[in-house]
């Protein structure tokens, strides 16, 4: 089809997308100044299809201004966030949000979340703690680990509604001041990573690993990598790299 047919078809030509998009297109020498010329042309597109998307609400974290915790429903204010959880329970019971408070890497933290969000999305959209990665979204591939409790446990397998009061860590809180934790250290000094997706899990896996078993063997690092996958294939590294302990 030719660029004429292109332009007289309802939509959008690749070219003007490119222009719009400010795109630079590779093989710019040979008829460079054709492309530049038809660039330069003035057109007005019209997009004749609108495409919707239906956005489900990121978590609500619920903020402790001055010692005053806000109803995010009804903007009732308390002193303590055990008063205005009580207050939410009781004015909005229709069982659709709940308010849920946990530690996250030594901070008490509050949000209102439906009774089916992972605490990986809560993690990530409540908290942008994006160091957590969201592989597969139903517990094959271990890349959204997290310790709950000092266990490693998959974040998107387990429900934000049943964390009232756990402690969890995440990457992030492994090295607050910017200096690597040893764990994370053993990684780096060892190369055990490739493009780095997988790594949280793995970092977290072996964190939960090393508090239980200081100088895991072989047999005890496979088993608690056993959930994970790396699709750079570098888990016979890593896992040499882990067996010994720091
Ligand atoms: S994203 Fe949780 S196990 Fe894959
Ligand atoms: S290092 Fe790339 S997926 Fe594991």
């Amino acid at each position: 089809m030719s660029e004429e047919e292109k332009t007289n078809k309802p939509g959008i030509s690749r070219r003007e997308f490119l222009k719009d998009a400010g795109m630079v297109v590779g093989g710019v020498t040979v008829g460079s100044l054709a492309f530049a010329n038809a660039c330069s042309k003035t057109t007005t597109s019209t997009l004749t299809s609108t495409q919707t998307k239906t956005v489900t609400p990121a978590p609500i974290t619920i903020t402790n201004t001055a010692g005053v915790y806000t109803d995010p429903v009804d903007g009732q204010t308390f002193s303590s966030l055990d008063a205005m959880k009580a207050h939410f329970n009781t004015v909005h019971p229709n069982g659709d949000a709940a308010i849920v408070s946990f530690t996250v890497n030594g901070t008490v933290q509050a949000f209102q979340v439906k009774p089916y969000w992972s605490l990986a999305r809560v993690l990530r959209e409540g908290l942008g703690l994006f160091a957590l990665k969201e592989g597969c979204n139903y517990g094959e591939c271990g890349a959204c680990t997290v310790n709950v409790n000092g266990t490693a446990i998959f974040a998107c397998m387990m429900l934000a509604c049943e964390m009232e009061g756990a402690t969890v860590l995440t990457v992030e809180g492994l090295s607050p001041s910017g200096t690597l934790s040893p764990v994370q250290q053993k990684f780096f000094d060892t190369e055990a990573f490739g493009c780095g997706i997988c790594t949280p899990g793995f970092v977290m896996a072996a964190n939960a690993l090393y508090k239980a078993t200081p100088k895991p063997t072989l047999a005890q690092v496979q088993q608690a990598l056993s959930g994970h996958i790396c699709m750079c294939s570098n888990l016979t590294r890593t896992v040499n790299a882990l067996v010994g302990g720091v």
